[in-house]
Order: C-alpha cells, then structure tokens, then sequence
C-alpha cells in the first residue's frame, strides 16, 4: 500500500519536472525566433495591465518608459496592457495629454492582454489577495507566451509574475512596487482581532476564523517573499513602502527608494503676491475622514488663544480649506465641518472653497503664507510638496510620509514644521506669523528640497537601479 502510494507521487513528481522542462525549453526556442531578427537589441517588457488609467502609478510608468527609451538606444520596449479597446496611439496621445510626457513610437510596442478579468478583486469575494496573485500568474502566463523578454519590469505590484519570468524564459526581473500586498500591519490587526475593511466582524469575533485567517496571510506572506525575491532590483517608492518591503522581502542590498516623479516645475515658478492685510493659511485635501479636517479648526481655535491680546492680527488670519467633494458623504462632512467652525466662533476666520478649477487654486497658492496638514501617518502627501513648491511655509503631521521624507526640522536644513496636536499647531503657526523663524529661508528651503522628488531625480534614481537587468552594466 504504502509502496504504490510512494510510487504514485514520485511518478507525478516526474511528471511535473518533465513538463517544466519541456514547457521551458520549447518557451526558449520560441524566445530565439522571435528575437532572431533583432540580435542587437534587447527587449524590455513592462508588465502594467492599467496603463491608460491616468493615475499616479501611470505617470510613474511613462516617465520610466521616456527614461529607458533616452539611455538605451537599442533597447525594444514592449507595454503589456490589458486595455483592449485603446488602440496604442491613443494611449500614447493620452500620455502627452494627461502627463505631457512626449514618447517616441518607434521602439515602443503594445502587447495586449485578454485575461486581465482575473486579477479584478470583485472576481473574489473571499481569499482575495490569493485569488489576485494567481490570477497575475494567468494574465502573466499570457504575456510571456506573447512575447518572452529579455529584462522583465513591473511597475504595477503583481509580483507573483516574477518566478514565470524569471525561471520559464530567463528574463531578468525589475520591480517597481507602490505598496506592499500584504503587511506585518495586516497581520497585526487579524491577530489582535480588530475589525477593518479587510478583517470582517464575524472574522474578528471567532477564534476558529481569527486562526484559520491568521494561517492563511502568514502562509501568503511567505510566498509573497520568495516571488519577490526573484526581482534582481527592487524599487519602492517612499520610505514607508520601503519599511514594509524590507521587513516581508529582507534584502536590503537589492531594494531602493525611487520616489515618483511630482509635476513641480510650474509650481516652484509661482511668483508670491504678499498680500498685507490678511494672513492666509492653506489646507488642500479632500473632505474624507482620514484628513482631520476637525484638528485644522482645533489649531486655529487654539491660536486664537495664543493671540488674545492681539485682536487686530487675528483679524487678519484665515484659514482657507479647500477640498473636492466625491460624494454625499463627503458633503456631510464638510457640513459637519461648518458647523463645528461656527461652534467654535470661528466663522469669521474660516473660508470653505470645493472643487476649485486648478487656476484658482494656482492663485491660491500665489496669496498664501503657510500650508497646513493634519492627516496621521499618510503614506506620502503630495498636496505637502506642491505647497512646498509654491513656496508655503508648511505645518505638517509627525508622522508616516511628511515626517520620514518630506519635511526636514533640523537647524541648518530645515524646510518646514511639524506638529502632533492643537495645541502643537498653534504655536508653530504663531512662530511663523509673528516671524520668530527665519521664514524666507525656510521657504528657499522647501522650494529647492522638492527637487528630491522631480522627474530628473527620478530618471536617474530609476536608470541607476535598473542598471543590474542589462549586460555589461
Ligand atoms: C506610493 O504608492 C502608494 C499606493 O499607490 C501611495 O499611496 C503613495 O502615496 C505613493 N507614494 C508616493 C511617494 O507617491
């Protein structure tokens, strides 16, 4: 009994090594012939299922796409995409529309992909993060047998394509990865039992399920690590990205920080209109909970305080809180808000402005004094560096991105202000108006400090870890 059983598994065992086998080498041959025709050239396929969505992500695509297509003469780049109803000169037209980001069609080819409904969460109600990364296998299977590539880059996160690439044609791995799939966060809270939209109630409230989910994520993190592994360079693209990466992955000497590219060029351009009479400061975000729109009003209302004896300054002072509204519930809010000004008397003092064209916010910026933010442990803050572009002073949260790449406080180099509570705002607020600091060096400061997270920076950083993929680098 036991024997046929033995004999039985290692027969399937050889039967899979065989088909490996056979699947490699018949994909390599295919990978000779179609490359016959350009021995000098290597060809690059970049792995970004959403490439005409027009996000941040696709910036970061485009702009690597102008930098390979710059450094490498002889390079073939191939875009696998599973936007089927763009034909590619459309995508590209929308590059230069959307991000003015011109690329040169000649060497840039679309492969596009007719399996993308499997990586689409919807598709998995439960066990989605396994659902989606085997989906990336299938639509990933599709793409190599469409076209098997020399260096293999993804720049959307599916790093469970990685292992196809790399062990069924040899192609050699990049990884561009904006967020981690799974975290040591994410397996925090299942194991403290806390609900979140990722941990359901009734999850959270059974032990059996609390286990069985806890087993699951640590058995996915596990493989998570050795797909990601398989990239020879990884780049992430803030520090708090980085942190999550480094702990499931661990291999710091293969793992670097390529901040994306920011559009700042017309914004460190903006001429300052001082104005005397009032003192302006600045609050871009949108109304969703997580901005902290109260601690905005909770400072103000504190400075008022700290001003107390001088009433014709605080005249002068206003808090400008500009958002865009995507919904009911963010119209609640930004009620909500209004009345919590006026409950606090500081209606007089507080200005609401929703969904402002882009011009307006432009001269917005060209009349403000200071940039405030409030949200806790943001991965990032953009709306942080255009304010630093266009040259406000800027009080952000200590904590997560504005604290660990953005705004520097120490004597010499500092560039900006951080703060944790009202009382914290306040004063911080009060140094700036009555220029206890040095603010013109403080905005100098900001204003040459977001050069970091340019798009020339970017390039450079981008072509430097990608050097290893190419031969004789
Ligand atoms: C990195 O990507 C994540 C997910 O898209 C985003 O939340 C974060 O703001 C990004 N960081 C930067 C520096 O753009």
């Amino acid at each position: 009994m036991f024997i046929i059983l033995l004999w039985m598994v290692l027969s399937l065992v050889i039967l899979a090594v065989v088909s490996f086998i056979s699947l490699k080498h018949w994909l390599l041959s295919r990978k000779k012939k179609l490359h016959a025709t350009s021995e000098n050239s290597i060809n690059v396929g970049i792995f970004h299922p959403y490439c005409n969505a027009g996000g941040g992500g696709e910036r970061v695509l485009w702009c690597a796409v102008k930098a390979l297509q710059k450094r490498y003469s002889n390079a073939k780049i191939v875009i696998y995409t599973g936007d089927i109803d763009a034909s590619p000169n459309s995508i590209l037209e929308k590059a230069k529309n959307v991000f003015n980001i011109a690329i040169d069609n000649d060497n840039v080819r679309f492969v596009f992909l007719k399996q993308r409904h499997w990586i689409e969460a919807k598709k998995y109600p439960h066990f989605t993060l396994l659902g989606q990364s085997l989906g990336s296998m299938v639509l990933g299977l599709e793409a190599l047998l469409k076209f098997p590539p020399d260096i293999f880059i993804d720049t959307m996160g599916y790093a469970f394509t990685y292992p196809l690439f790399k062990y069924l044609v040899q192609s050699k791995v990049g990884a561009y990865v904006h967020y981690p799939v799974i975290s040591s966060d994410m397996l925090k809270r299942v194991q403290q039992r806390q609900m979140s939209h990722n941990n359901k109630k009734y999850v959270a409230r059974n032990p059996f399920l609390t286990w069985t989910k806890l087993t699951y994520y640590r058995l996915f993190s596990k493989m998570y690590k050795w797909v990601g592994r398989c990239a020879e360079t990884i780049m992430v693209n803030s520090s708090w990205t980085e942190n999550h990466i480094l702990q499931i992955w661990d291999v710091p000497f293969k793992t670097h920080r390529v901040y994306p590219p920011c559009e700042v060029s017309h914004l460190k351009k903006l001429e300052h209109l001082e104005k005397g009479e009032e003192f302006i400061i600045l609050s871009v975000g949108q109304f969703r909970p997580e901005k902290d729109h109260p601690l905005q009003l909770q400072a103000i209302y504190e400075l008022r305080t700290l001003l107390a004896q001088d009433e014709a300054l605080w005249n002068r002072i206003k808090l400008v809180i500009v958002g865009s509204c995507r919904n009911e519930e963010d119209y609640e809010r930004l009620k909500n808000m209004q009345d919590l000004s006026k409950h606090l008397s500081l209606e007089n003092n507080v200005q609401f402005k929703v969904n402002v064209p882009y011009d307006d916010l432009l001269k917005l910026y060209q009349t403000a004094h200071i940039g405030i933010h409030t949200m806790w442990n943001e991965h990032f803050g953009i709306g942080i560096v255009d304010c630093m572009a266009a040259g406000l002073i800027m009080v952000a949260h200590r904590s997560g991105g504005p604290l660990l790449d953005i705004v520097e406080t120490s004597e010499g180099s500092q560039n900006g202000f951080l703060a944790v509570d009202a009382v914290d705002y306040a004063e911080n607020l009060l140094n700036i108006i009555v220029n206890n600091v040095d603010t013109v060096g403080i905005r100098n400061a900001a204003r040459a400090s977001v050069e970091r997270f340019s798009e020339q920076e970017f390039e450079k950083n981008f072509l430097r870890a990608i050097s290893t993929l190419f031969p004789n680098a």
